[in-house]
Protein backbone atom coordinates (compact mmCIF):
# COMPACT_ATOMS: atom_id res chain seq x y z
CA UNK A 1 0.00 0.00 0.00
CA UNK A 2 1.36 3.37 -0.71
CA UNK A 3 3.15 5.20 2.43
CA UNK A 4 2.64 1.94 4.52
CA UNK A 5 6.07 1.57 5.90
CA UNK A 6 6.90 4.29 7.89
CA UNK A 7 10.91 5.68 7.85
CA UNK A 8 12.85 7.45 10.12
CA UNK A 9 16.28 8.93 9.05
CA UNK A 10 19.05 9.36 11.65
CA UNK A 11 21.65 11.73 10.33
CA UNK A 12 20.65 14.40 7.58
CA UNK A 13 24.37 14.93 6.20
CA UNK A 14 26.00 14.17 2.59
CA UNK A 15 24.72 10.75 1.68
CA UNK A 16 21.68 11.13 3.03
CA UNK A 17 20.89 13.70 0.62
CA UNK A 18 22.83 11.94 -1.82
CA UNK A 19 20.91 8.44 -1.85
CA UNK A 20 18.21 7.98 1.03
CA UNK A 21 15.88 10.66 0.06
CA UNK A 22 16.06 10.18 -3.33
CA UNK A 23 15.80 6.66 -3.14
CA UNK A 24 13.15 6.99 -0.13
CA UNK A 25 11.34 8.98 -3.08
CA UNK A 26 11.53 6.05 -5.90
CA UNK A 27 9.75 3.29 -3.39
CA UNK A 28 5.69 4.20 -3.70
CA UNK A 29 4.84 2.07 -0.05
CA UNK A 30 7.91 4.13 1.92
CA UNK A 31 7.15 7.65 3.78
CA UNK A 32 9.38 9.36 5.72
CA UNK A 33 7.85 10.45 9.03
CA UNK A 34 10.96 11.68 11.25
CA UNK A 35 13.83 12.88 10.88
CA UNK A 36 17.35 12.98 13.18
CA UNK A 37 20.32 14.98 13.11
CA UNK A 38 22.48 16.63 16.25
CA UNK A 39 23.40 19.25 14.26
CA UNK A 40 20.23 21.61 14.68
CA UNK A 41 20.79 23.45 11.23
CA UNK A 42 21.51 20.50 9.57
CA UNK A 43 17.98 19.31 10.79
CA UNK A 44 16.73 22.41 9.93
CA UNK A 45 17.35 22.28 6.55
CA UNK A 46 16.21 18.52 5.77
CA UNK A 47 13.03 19.62 7.64
CA UNK A 48 12.41 22.45 5.07
CA UNK A 49 13.51 20.20 2.57
CA UNK A 50 11.62 17.10 3.06
CA UNK A 51 8.14 18.68 4.68
CA UNK A 52 8.82 16.34 7.44
CA UNK A 53 7.27 17.14 10.84
CA UNK A 54 8.50 15.53 13.65
CA UNK A 55 12.06 16.20 14.09
CA UNK A 56 14.74 15.89 17.07
CA UNK A 57 17.97 16.02 17.86
CA UNK A 58 18.51 12.64 19.82
CA UNK A 59 18.18 9.85 18.01
CA UNK A 60 16.62 8.19 21.10
CA UNK A 61 13.13 10.28 20.53
CA UNK A 62 12.89 8.73 17.69
CA UNK A 63 13.71 4.86 17.43
CA UNK A 64 11.34 4.51 20.19
CA UNK A 65 7.93 6.43 17.92
CA UNK A 66 5.29 3.37 16.82
CA UNK A 67 4.53 5.70 14.29
CA UNK A 68 8.40 4.90 12.77
CA UNK A 69 8.50 0.80 11.31
CA UNK A 70 12.45 1.50 10.04
CA UNK A 71 15.09 3.49 10.61
CA UNK A 72 18.37 4.44 8.20
CA UNK A 73 21.84 5.46 9.92
CA UNK A 74 23.51 7.79 7.97
CA UNK A 75 25.72 9.19 10.94
CA UNK A 76 29.37 9.21 11.73
CA UNK A 77 30.93 5.21 11.84
CA UNK A 78 31.26 5.70 15.70
CA UNK A 79 27.38 6.42 16.37
CA UNK A 80 26.10 3.37 14.39
CA UNK A 81 26.35 0.40 17.02
CA UNK A 82 24.39 2.40 20.32
CA UNK A 83 21.51 3.63 17.21
CA UNK A 84 21.30 0.49 15.87
CA UNK A 85 20.78 -1.52 18.99
CA UNK A 86 18.67 1.03 20.61
CA UNK A 87 16.39 0.73 17.03
CA UNK A 88 16.45 -2.87 17.48
CA UNK A 89 15.30 -2.53 20.94
CA UNK A 90 12.06 -0.79 19.96
CA UNK A 91 11.42 -3.71 17.30
CA UNK A 92 12.61 -1.66 14.23
CA UNK A 93 13.83 -2.34 10.77
CA UNK A 94 17.40 -0.58 10.02
CA UNK A 95 19.19 0.16 7.12
CA UNK A 96 23.00 1.28 8.62
CA UNK A 97 25.56 3.04 6.63
CA UNK A 98 29.10 1.27 5.57
CA UNK A 99 31.60 0.34 7.82
CA UNK A 100 28.39 -1.32 10.47
CA UNK A 101 30.71 -0.18 12.80
CA UNK A 102 34.03 0.68 14.43
CA UNK A 103 35.10 -2.84 15.03
CA UNK A 104 34.42 -6.28 14.78
CA UNK A 105 33.17 -6.74 18.14
CA UNK A 106 30.44 -4.24 17.84
CA UNK A 107 29.25 -5.39 14.70
CA UNK A 108 28.52 -8.87 15.57
CA UNK A 109 26.51 -7.32 18.41
CA UNK A 110 24.65 -5.45 15.85
CA UNK A 111 24.04 -8.45 13.62
CA UNK A 112 22.96 -10.27 16.41
CA UNK A 113 20.57 -8.14 17.70
CA UNK A 114 19.02 -7.96 14.57
CA UNK A 115 18.56 -11.32 14.19
CA UNK A 116 17.07 -11.71 18.03
CA UNK A 117 14.61 -8.97 16.75
CA UNK A 118 13.18 -10.51 14.14
CA UNK A 119 13.60 -7.99 11.95
CA UNK A 120 15.26 -6.43 8.52
CA UNK A 121 18.94 -5.20 8.49
CA UNK A 122 20.64 -4.31 5.38
CA UNK A 123 24.26 -2.71 5.33
CA UNK A 124 24.97 -0.02 2.56
CA UNK A 125 27.42 -1.53 0.36
CA UNK A 126 26.33 0.56 -2.40
CA UNK A 127 28.27 -0.30 -5.09
CA UNK A 128 26.82 -3.85 -5.24
CA UNK A 129 24.08 -2.13 -6.96
CA UNK A 130 26.09 -1.30 -9.93
CA UNK A 131 24.21 -2.63 -13.07
CA UNK A 132 28.04 -3.51 -14.12
CA UNK A 133 28.71 -5.58 -10.78
CA UNK A 134 25.57 -7.27 -10.68
CA UNK A 135 25.67 -8.53 -14.10
CA UNK A 136 29.52 -9.86 -13.63
CA UNK A 137 28.25 -11.82 -9.77
CA UNK A 138 25.82 -13.48 -12.14
CA UNK A 139 28.36 -14.46 -14.51
CA UNK A 140 30.99 -15.71 -11.99
CA UNK A 141 27.84 -18.06 -10.54
CA UNK A 142 27.17 -19.25 -14.01
CA UNK A 143 30.36 -20.53 -14.16
CA UNK A 144 31.80 -18.26 -16.75
CA UNK A 145 35.00 -17.40 -14.20
CA UNK A 146 35.66 -20.98 -13.42
CA UNK A 147 37.63 -21.90 -10.74
CA UNK A 148 38.95 -18.50 -9.08
CA UNK A 149 42.57 -17.56 -9.30
CA UNK A 150 42.97 -13.94 -8.36
CA UNK A 151 41.30 -11.51 -6.99
CA UNK A 152 42.36 -7.83 -7.84
CA UNK A 153 40.91 -4.01 -6.92
CA UNK A 154 42.13 -0.77 -6.91
CA UNK A 155 40.71 2.69 -5.61
CA UNK A 156 42.40 5.69 -6.37
CA UNK A 157 41.40 8.89 -5.65
CA UNK A 158 43.03 12.70 -5.18
CA UNK A 159 41.49 14.03 -1.85
CA UNK A 160 44.72 15.67 -0.99
CA UNK A 161 44.84 17.49 2.56
CA UNK A 162 41.51 18.28 2.20
CA UNK A 163 39.75 17.67 6.04
CA UNK A 164 37.84 15.14 6.48
CA UNK A 165 36.02 16.23 9.29
CA UNK A 166 35.01 13.30 11.79
CA UNK A 167 36.85 10.54 8.64
CA UNK A 168 39.81 11.65 9.86
CA UNK A 169 39.26 10.63 13.73
CA UNK A 170 39.96 7.28 14.88
CA UNK A 171 37.59 7.19 17.91
CA UNK A 172 34.88 8.72 15.30
CA UNK A 173 35.41 6.54 12.63
CA UNK A 174 37.69 3.37 13.45
CA UNK A 175 39.37 3.64 10.09
CA UNK A 176 40.38 5.83 7.85
CA UNK A 177 40.62 4.53 3.71
CA UNK A 178 40.33 0.83 5.29
CA UNK A 179 36.80 1.55 6.13
CA UNK A 180 35.57 4.00 4.20
CA UNK A 181 36.53 3.04 0.65
CA UNK A 182 37.66 -0.42 0.77
CA UNK A 183 35.34 -2.03 2.83
CA UNK A 184 33.30 -2.02 -0.47
CA UNK A 185 36.17 -3.67 -2.47
CA UNK A 186 36.39 -6.11 0.26
CA UNK A 187 33.01 -6.28 0.28
CA UNK A 188 33.16 -6.88 -3.81
CA UNK A 189 36.04 -9.97 -2.69
CA UNK A 190 33.51 -11.84 -0.93
CA UNK A 191 30.91 -11.54 -3.51
CA UNK A 192 32.43 -12.53 -5.98
CA UNK A 193 35.40 -15.08 -4.66
CA UNK A 194 34.11 -15.73 -1.17
CA UNK A 195 35.51 -15.86 2.36
CA UNK A 196 39.27 -14.74 3.24
CA UNK A 197 41.54 -16.89 5.15
CA UNK A 198 44.64 -15.27 5.75
CA UNK A 199 45.81 -11.75 5.21
CA UNK A 200 48.87 -9.45 5.39
CA UNK A 201 48.39 -5.54 5.45
CA UNK A 202 50.14 -2.32 5.49
CA UNK A 203 48.75 1.12 6.13
CA UNK A 204 49.84 4.43 5.56
CA UNK A 205 49.41 8.22 6.00
CA UNK A 206 51.14 10.79 4.43
CA UNK A 207 49.31 14.28 6.28
CA UNK A 208 49.21 14.59 10.20
CA UNK A 209 47.08 17.30 9.57
CA UNK A 210 44.32 18.00 7.20
CA UNK A 211 42.63 21.21 7.06
CA UNK A 212 44.25 22.21 9.63
CA UNK A 213 43.11 19.41 12.27
CA UNK A 214 44.99 16.42 13.42
CA UNK A 215 44.64 13.02 11.35
CA UNK A 216 45.52 9.96 13.02
CA UNK A 217 43.98 7.48 10.44
CA UNK A 218 45.24 6.16 7.11
CA UNK A 219 45.23 8.03 3.22
CA UNK A 220 46.50 4.29 2.07
CA UNK A 221 45.88 0.97 3.08
CA UNK A 222 46.89 -2.65 1.01
CA UNK A 223 46.02 -6.25 1.62
CA UNK A 224 47.75 -9.54 0.23
CA UNK A 225 45.15 -12.15 1.02
CA UNK A 226 44.55 -15.79 0.43
CA UNK A 227 40.93 -16.87 -0.06
CA UNK A 228 39.51 -20.57 1.67
CA UNK A 229 38.59 -21.03 -2.41
CA UNK A 230 42.32 -21.17 -2.77
CA UNK A 231 42.57 -17.99 -4.67
CA UNK A 232 44.70 -15.21 -4.10
CA UNK A 233 43.91 -11.05 -3.59
CA UNK A 234 45.56 -8.15 -4.05
CA UNK A 235 43.36 -5.04 -2.78
CA UNK A 236 44.43 -1.36 -2.54
CA UNK A 237 43.05 1.94 -2.09
CA UNK A 238 44.46 5.46 -1.42
CA UNK A 239 43.39 9.11 -1.28
CA UNK A 240 46.05 10.17 -2.72
CA UNK A 241 46.61 9.26 -5.78
CA UNK A 242 46.86 12.56 -7.45
CA UNK A 243 45.59 13.76 -10.43
CA UNK A 244 42.91 10.66 -10.44
CA UNK A 245 39.72 13.04 -9.05
CA UNK A 246 37.32 11.58 -6.88
CA UNK A 247 34.00 9.62 -6.58
CA UNK A 248 33.13 7.94 -9.46
CA UNK A 249 35.27 9.78 -11.73
CA UNK A 250 38.51 8.35 -9.93
CA UNK A 251 39.30 5.02 -10.47
CA UNK A 252 37.12 2.23 -8.81
CA UNK A 253 38.66 -1.17 -10.71
CA UNK A 254 38.44 -4.95 -9.86
CA UNK A 255 39.94 -7.95 -11.61
CA UNK A 256 38.96 -11.34 -11.47
CA UNK A 257 41.19 -14.42 -13.01
CA UNK A 258 39.82 -17.78 -13.08
CA UNK A 259 40.41 -20.84 -14.85
CA UNK A 260 37.85 -20.48 -17.56
CA UNK A 261 38.82 -16.77 -18.07
CA UNK A 262 39.13 -13.08 -16.67
CA UNK A 263 36.68 -9.99 -15.51
CA UNK A 264 37.73 -6.14 -15.50
CA UNK A 265 34.48 -3.94 -13.68
CA UNK A 266 35.61 -0.02 -13.56
CA UNK A 267 32.85 1.62 -11.46
CA UNK A 268 32.74 4.23 -14.34
CA UNK A 269 31.65 1.96 -16.92
CA UNK A 270 28.05 0.93 -14.99
CA UNK A 271 27.00 -0.78 -18.60
CA UNK A 272 30.10 -2.79 -19.79
CA UNK A 273 32.55 -5.19 -18.31
CA UNK A 274 35.69 -6.30 -20.22
CA UNK A 275 36.30 -9.84 -20.41
CA UNK A 276 38.76 -12.18 -21.59
CA UNK A 277 38.56 -16.59 -22.11
CA UNK A 278 41.29 -18.72 -21.80
CA UNK A 279 43.84 -18.63 -24.13
CA UNK A 280 42.11 -16.12 -26.05
CA UNK A 281 43.43 -13.01 -27.91
CA UNK A 282 42.95 -10.69 -25.05
CA UNK A 283 40.30 -8.52 -23.34
CA UNK A 284 36.69 -7.74 -24.95
CA UNK A 285 34.46 -5.18 -24.01
CA UNK A 286 30.61 -6.90 -23.55
CA UNK A 287 28.14 -4.87 -22.82
CA UNK A 288 25.62 -5.67 -19.62
CA UNK A 289 22.41 -6.93 -21.06
CA UNK A 290 19.44 -4.52 -20.12
CA UNK A 291 17.77 -6.80 -17.77
CA UNK A 292 20.63 -5.92 -15.07
CA UNK A 293 20.12 -2.00 -15.51
CA UNK A 294 18.37 -1.91 -12.34
CA UNK A 295 16.91 -4.56 -9.58
CA UNK A 296 14.10 -6.71 -10.64
CA UNK A 297 10.61 -5.03 -9.82
CA UNK A 298 12.59 -1.31 -8.82
CA UNK A 299 10.69 1.04 -10.11
CA UNK A 300 13.64 3.16 -10.94
CA UNK A 301 13.91 3.88 -15.05
CA UNK A 302 17.07 3.51 -15.87
CA UNK A 303 17.27 5.95 -18.49
CA UNK A 304 16.50 8.70 -16.53
CA UNK A 305 19.14 10.91 -15.01
CA UNK A 306 22.75 10.31 -14.52
CA UNK A 307 23.11 6.49 -14.54
CA UNK A 308 26.19 6.75 -12.13
CA UNK A 309 24.44 8.64 -10.35
CA UNK A 310 20.54 6.69 -9.78
CA UNK A 311 21.54 2.85 -9.16
CA UNK A 312 22.23 3.97 -5.77
CA UNK A 313 18.76 4.30 -5.67
CA UNK A 314 17.58 0.71 -6.00
CA UNK A 315 19.75 -0.08 -2.58
CA UNK A 316 16.40 1.81 -0.97
CA UNK A 317 14.26 -0.28 -3.22
CA UNK A 318 16.09 -3.55 -2.03
CA UNK A 319 15.19 -2.67 1.94
CA UNK A 320 11.96 -1.65 0.96
CA UNK A 321 11.30 -4.98 -0.94
CA UNK A 322 12.49 -6.92 1.89
CA UNK A 323 10.69 -5.65 4.33
CA UNK A 324 7.55 -5.50 2.48
CA UNK A 325 7.88 -9.26 1.55
CA UNK A 326 9.55 -10.37 4.81
CA UNK A 327 12.99 -11.75 3.32
CA UNK A 328 16.27 -10.94 4.00
CA UNK A 329 18.10 -8.33 2.74
CA UNK A 330 21.22 -8.40 0.60
CA UNK A 331 23.28 -7.46 1.65
CA UNK A 332 22.89 -7.99 5.87
CA UNK A 333 23.87 -6.89 8.62
CA UNK A 334 26.01 -10.58 8.40
CA UNK A 335 27.81 -9.16 5.38
CA UNK A 336 28.42 -5.68 6.88
CA UNK A 337 30.33 -8.01 9.81
CA UNK A 338 32.29 -10.50 7.36
CA UNK A 339 33.66 -7.34 6.24
CA UNK A 340 34.40 -5.93 9.36
CA UNK A 341 36.12 -9.30 10.17
CA UNK A 342 38.28 -8.16 7.41
CA UNK A 343 39.21 -4.60 8.37
CA UNK A 344 39.89 -5.93 12.13
CA UNK A 345 42.25 -8.84 10.71
CA UNK A 346 43.90 -5.76 8.21
CA UNK A 347 44.69 -3.23 11.28
CA UNK A 348 45.77 -6.27 13.43
CA UNK A 349 48.08 -7.32 10.91
CA UNK A 350 49.75 -3.82 10.24
CA UNK A 351 49.95 -3.26 13.64
CA UNK A 352 51.86 -6.79 14.06
CA UNK A 353 53.54 -7.16 10.89
CA UNK A 354 52.14 -10.64 10.91
CA UNK A 355 49.81 -12.44 8.71
CA UNK A 356 46.27 -12.93 10.31
CA UNK A 357 44.21 -15.97 9.57
CA UNK A 358 40.20 -15.72 9.32
CA UNK A 359 38.86 -19.09 10.37
CA UNK A 360 35.76 -19.53 8.29
CA UNK A 361 33.11 -18.32 10.81
CA UNK A 362 34.98 -15.50 11.82
N1 LIG B 1 27.39 3.71 1.10
C1 LIG B 1 28.18 4.66 0.62
O1 LIG B 1 28.57 4.63 -0.54
C2 LIG B 1 28.57 5.81 1.51
C3 LIG B 1 28.99 7.04 0.97
C4 LIG B 1 29.26 8.09 1.86
C5 LIG B 1 29.14 7.90 3.23
N2 LIG B 1 28.78 6.68 3.72
C6 LIG B 1 28.65 6.45 5.17
O2 LIG B 1 27.52 7.18 5.65
C7 LIG B 1 27.77 7.63 7.00
C8 LIG B 1 27.58 9.14 7.02
O3 LIG B 1 28.48 9.74 6.11
P1 LIG B 1 28.20 11.21 5.50
O4 LIG B 1 29.18 11.38 4.40
O5 LIG B 1 26.76 11.40 5.22
O6 LIG B 1 28.63 12.10 6.76
P2 LIG B 1 28.19 13.59 7.06
O7 LIG B 1 29.17 14.09 8.07
O8 LIG B 1 27.97 14.35 5.79
O9 LIG B 1 26.75 13.43 7.74
C9 LIG B 1 26.58 12.80 9.00
C10 LIG B 1 25.44 13.53 9.74
O10 LIG B 1 25.18 12.83 10.95
C11 LIG B 1 24.94 13.81 11.97
N3 LIG B 1 25.18 13.17 13.27
C12 LIG B 1 26.35 12.93 13.92
N4 LIG B 1 26.14 12.25 15.05
C13 LIG B 1 24.80 12.04 15.14
C14 LIG B 1 23.97 11.39 16.08
N5 LIG B 1 24.46 10.81 17.19
N6 LIG B 1 22.63 11.39 15.86
C15 LIG B 1 22.10 11.99 14.76
N7 LIG B 1 22.86 12.62 13.82
C16 LIG B 1 24.18 12.64 14.02
C17 LIG B 1 25.87 14.95 11.65
O11 LIG B 1 25.47 16.17 12.25
C18 LIG B 1 25.79 14.97 10.11
O12 LIG B 1 24.77 15.85 9.66
C19 LIG B 1 29.16 7.14 7.34
O13 LIG B 1 29.10 5.92 8.03
C20 LIG B 1 29.83 6.92 5.99
O14 LIG B 1 30.86 5.95 6.01
C21 LIG B 1 28.49 5.65 2.88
Amino acid sequence: MPGSIRFAIIGCGGITLQNHLPGLALCPEARLTALCDTDAATLERARQQTGVATVSTDYRDIVQRDDVDAVIIATPNFTHAPIALEAFAHGKHVLCEKPLALNLTEARAMARAADQAKVRHMTAFTYRFVPAMRYLVHRVRQGDLGQPYHYRSCRLQDWGTRGLGWRQVKKLAGSGELGDMLSHRIDFAHLLVGPISRLVAQLAQWHPVRGAQPNDLDDWVAILASFHSGATGVLESSKLASGRNESWRSLDYVEINGSEGSFVFRTGEWDRLQMGRTGGPGLETITVPEEFWKLPGSPRDPRQGDPLVTFRYDQMWEFVDAIRNQRPCVPDFHDGTRAQAVMDAALRSAESKQWVDLPLDS
